[in-house]
């Protein structure tokens, strides 16, 4: 089973960033604990606050992978083109946010992604991509 997780822009932060919202563990460290987790599965991560960069990695792994965890970040409530690239590939996506958007602001109540998505998950902090991947098992 080969799964990836992309993550979208500011994602790098987490650990430093807003931690009364996104907790205070950096992404590779839950990656590294992921991978202890989930040893039967072939598990990447990458991660870009370029939204060309995410649409292109979905391209490249969308054919391929079993199976696509993407927390688009802020892309997601603005993103036409990631959105677009999630309907055009092959691979299912479940989509990820570890804060409960719909709890926050208006504008993060939309996701250009979700109607394309297999699932999405929500409000759970980082459990969230476990849960996610998972889902794929
Ligand atoms: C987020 C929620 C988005 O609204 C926000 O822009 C993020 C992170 C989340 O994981 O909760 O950067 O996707």
């Amino acid at each position: 089973m080969k799964l990836i997780i992309i993550n979208g822009p500011n994602l790098n932060l987490l650990g430093k960033r807003e931690p009364e919202i996104y907790g205070s563990s950096t992404f590779e460290d839950y990656f590294r604990e992921l991978q202890l987790k989930f040893k039967t599965v072939e598990l990447s991560y990458f991660q870009s606050n370029i939204e060309g960069e995410i649409i292109d990695k979905l391209h490249e792994v969308g054919f391929s992978f079993d199976g696509i965890i993407l927390n688009a970040a802020a892309y997601t409530h603005t993103s036409v083109g990631i959105g677009d690239a999630v309907k055009g590939i092959e691979t299912p996506v479940v989509e990820i946010h570890i804060s409960n958007i719909h709890a926050r602001e208006d504008f993060r109540h939309k996701s250009y992604i979700a109607a394309n998505a297999k699932g999405v998950l929500f409000g759970f902090g980082l459990k969230g991509y476990e849960l996610a991947i998972e889902s794929f098992l």
